[in-house]
């Protein structure tokens, strides 16, 4: 069971020696919250809506969307639904799930409940992040429906559980990385710990209640020419609570060709 961290770590009084990092990867420096952070509003029209993309996606790599339409009930219930199935289960559960020995293992926790639940959020998810792509499309002036096909066939949804650490300035949740898929839809409830790399610095990405949080990915970035750059990204812990986020990744099909669209050859 040792290796389920969340069955440990809240007795811990000291981080265990080998989740220490180096210390050139910690997460030493202050963070400040973003003064103006960037937020879009999916009430407002079609054309401020797809500006403020277009100039988040540019300056930052990243945004959050706000008044998106999906219910804070059904991302609630998703997330007690994920909680419950699998992070709250008893250790002995978890651990027959852990592939890190055995990637042929699946894991097979799942019930109808579960099913269900995630199964309508995830409708939900596509419909939102299919929508602020063809927004995206329109806005860089590509043809209607480029992302609807191939670029967008694959959709993968990650639960990331960060169990509290005894001592954060000495760990990282999630090592800096910029998404290597289209674009990732990003639900971090109301825990900080997602940090933004902008204009030489870390920043820190605020909760906004009921928000998503939509992060360019490296596929995106090479897709525009540049137009949109890649948010690089890393999680950081807390010493107070567990957090929990639920990721949802846009991927391109394995035969699909990534390259510029040929607007910008
Ligand atoms: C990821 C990621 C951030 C988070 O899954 O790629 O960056 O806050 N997650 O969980
Ligand atoms: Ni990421």
């Amino acid at each position: 069971m040792a290796m389920l961290v969340s069955s440990w770590s809240k007795d811990i009084k000291s981080l265990p020696e080998n989740y220490v990092f180096p210390p050139d990867q910690r997460p030493k420096e202050l963070v400040a919250p973003l003064y103006n952070p960037p937020i879009v509003d999916l009430t407002k029209s079609t054309d401020e809506a797809r500006q403020q993309i277009l100039e988040a996606g540019r300056d930052f790599g990243f945004f959050q969307v706000m008044n998106h339409g999906i219910s804070q009930s059904l991302i609630d219930e998703a997330m007690d639904v994920l909680l419950k199935e699998f992070f709250d289960m008893p250790a002995e559960v978890k651990a027959r799930a852990f592939t890190a020995a055995d990637s042929s293992k699946r894991c097979r926790l799942y019930t109808s409940t579960f099913q269900d639940i995630v199964g309508k959020y995830s409708v939900e998810v596509r419909k939102l992040v299919l929508k602020i792509l063809d927004l995206i499309c329109e806005g860089l002036g590509l043809e209607q429906g480029y992302f609807g096909d191939e670029l967008s066939r694959i959709h993968l949804l990650s639960v990331n559980h960060y169990p509290r650490c005894p001592d954060p300035s000495l760990a990282l949740g999630m090592q800096r990385h910029c998404d290597p898929n289209v674009v990732t839809i990003l639900f971090q409830g109301d825990t900080n710990g997602l940090h933004v790399f902008n204009d030489g610095k870390w920043i820190g990405v605020e909760p906004i209640p009921n928000a998503f949080i939509v992060i360019i990915g490296c596929q995106l970035q090479i897709i525009s020419n540049n137009k949109l750059k890649s948010a690089e990204h890393r999680v950081v812990t807390n010493s107070e609570v567990d957090r929990t986020t639920i990721g949802y990744f846009i991927i391109p099909s394995y035969e699909c060709f990534v390259e510029p669209a040929k607007n910008f050859g």
